[in-house]
């Protein structure tokens, strides 16, 4: 049963649509980014793709080991279903976009470090707020990343090793998992001043990765 919250001016509505309605502008703002729209359209080069993998590995290493942590938490720990873990298919991609040796020939842009730190320090000290980063990048991944994928397929040619990070082959409807994500986040027992803090916490995720876009549209040359 959905937890319905009273909002000012807003009616009644589940949490999990005051999120996306509440943050709405932020998606839009990060689907205009130049670097996004860049690789939408075929205009970045294939060492751009290769850095921008490189910094989600180190965004999704602080992720995937915040919900390892985390996976007992009682409100969080069924949110992290380890079906969503990117370790192992970001590990294969680099290997293939970068060359043998790429743990080595990677760094992260002062945006991902800013933007990993955030993340691991929320898994230490406040798992909602670390849900709300958790939230922002794999239901990002399960909707949009889908797009990006399929661009990354098209303009590089590559049709496994290197883009499976977009494929959750585990997960058969990202339609069923996003339904089921959502109706948990209807239900977790947050107070009102929790889920502002949460709904803040996802903004900021945006405006973090927001940077991370603009810094890696200033590091690389277009294709
Ligand atoms: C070309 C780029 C993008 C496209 C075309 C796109 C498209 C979409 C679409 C169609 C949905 C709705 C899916 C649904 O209702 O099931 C969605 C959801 C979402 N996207 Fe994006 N997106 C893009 C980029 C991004 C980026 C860069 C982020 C994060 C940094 C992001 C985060 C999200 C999140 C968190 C949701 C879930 C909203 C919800 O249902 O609660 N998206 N996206």
């Amino acid at each position: 049963m959905a937890v319905e919250i009273q909002v000012q001016g807003q009616g009644t509505l589940p949490f999990s649509v005051r999120v996306r309605e509440e943050t709405r502008a932020d998606h839009e703002r990060a689907e205009r980014a130049t670097f996004v729209s860049d690789l939408v359209g075929g205009r970045l080069s294939r060492d751009g793709f290769a850095t921008f993998t490189s910094q989600l590995w180190f965004l999704y290493q602080a992720l995937d080991a915040g919900a390892a942590r985390l996976r007992q938490d009682p409100v969080v720990g069924p949110f992290l279903d380890p079906r969503l873990d990117r370790g192992a298919a970001l590990a294969t991609d680099l290997e293939t976009l970068v060359g043998s040796g790429w743990q080595d020939r990677i760094r992260p842009l002062p945006s991902t470090m800013a933007h990993a730190t955030r993340i691991a320090t929320l898994a230490d000290e406040w798992p909602a707020g670390y849900l709300a980063h958790h939230y922002l990048r794999y239901l990002g991944d399960l909707s949009g990343g889908k797009v990006l994928g399929k661009a990354a397929q098209r303009t590089y040619g590559l049709t496994d090793a290197g883009v499976r990070f977009y494929r959750f082959e585990a997960i058969p409807s990202g339609r069923e998992f996003k339904d089921h994500y959502r109706r948990l986040l209807d239900q977790a027992p947050w107070s009102e001043d929790e889920r502002q803090r949460i709904l803040a916490e996802v903004a900021l995720g945006f405006r973090m990765s927001g940077a991370m876009f603009e810094e890696l549209a200033g590091a690389v040359d277009a294709a």
